[in-house]
């Protein structure tokens, strides 16, 4: 959408070269979440989302990471809720152009319109992932979506690297 006016090439080589000196995970993804969210106008919510199964008594939920944006309710999401369950349990990116219609979404704010969920791989499983909501409809082209799974991808290889 905005990719007139936001240089997608330079902002992959940027966060390339964070991912490349940061010290942890969490900063790792606290400077994603950030860069994203003042870099591209259309992304008007963006967040980490990882699953927690160490309690293995429990059912895996999805656990809100660093994120920009409004407030959510959903802090912790089962894998068989909404948009985010979807993505990490299908393995697959998800993009919503009107999430109104989708009987899957889970509302954050009322201005939402559009989203995308990409997952975080770690040795090909999906640990997580990184979910974006833009007050636009229909707001995610295919140069969103290479952005958006290269930071994902980001994030499992620095978590790959450390295992
Ligand atoms: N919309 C997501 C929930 C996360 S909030 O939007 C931040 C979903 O449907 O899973």
């Amino acid at each position: 959408m905005s990719i007139e006016t936001t240089d997608f090439d330079a902002l992959t080589q940027e966060l390339s070269r964070i991912a490349s000196l940061s010290t942890s995970a969490e900063f790792l993804m606290t400077t994603i979440v950030k860069r994203l969210r003042e870099a591209v106008p259309h992304y008007n919510w963006v967040g980490f989302y990882m699953l927690d199964q160490h309690d293995a008594a429990q059912e895996p939920m999805l656990v809100l990471g660093p994120y920009v944006g409004a407030d959510t309710p959903h802090r912790r999401i089962p894998l068989n809720q909404g948009i985010c369950g979807a993505a990490v349990t299908s393995a697959q990116t998800i993009i919503v152009d009107d999430v109104n219609a989708d009987p899957r979404y889970l509302a954050c704010s009322l201005e939402t319109k559009s989203e995308i969920v990409a997952p975080v791989f770690v040795n090909g499983l999906a640990v997580g992932e990184l979910d974006i909501d833009s007050h636009s409809p229909a707001a995610f082209t295919a140069g969103d979506r290479r952005l958006i799974e290269h930071c994902a991808s980001l994030v499992g290889r620095y978590l790959e690297q450390r295992l």
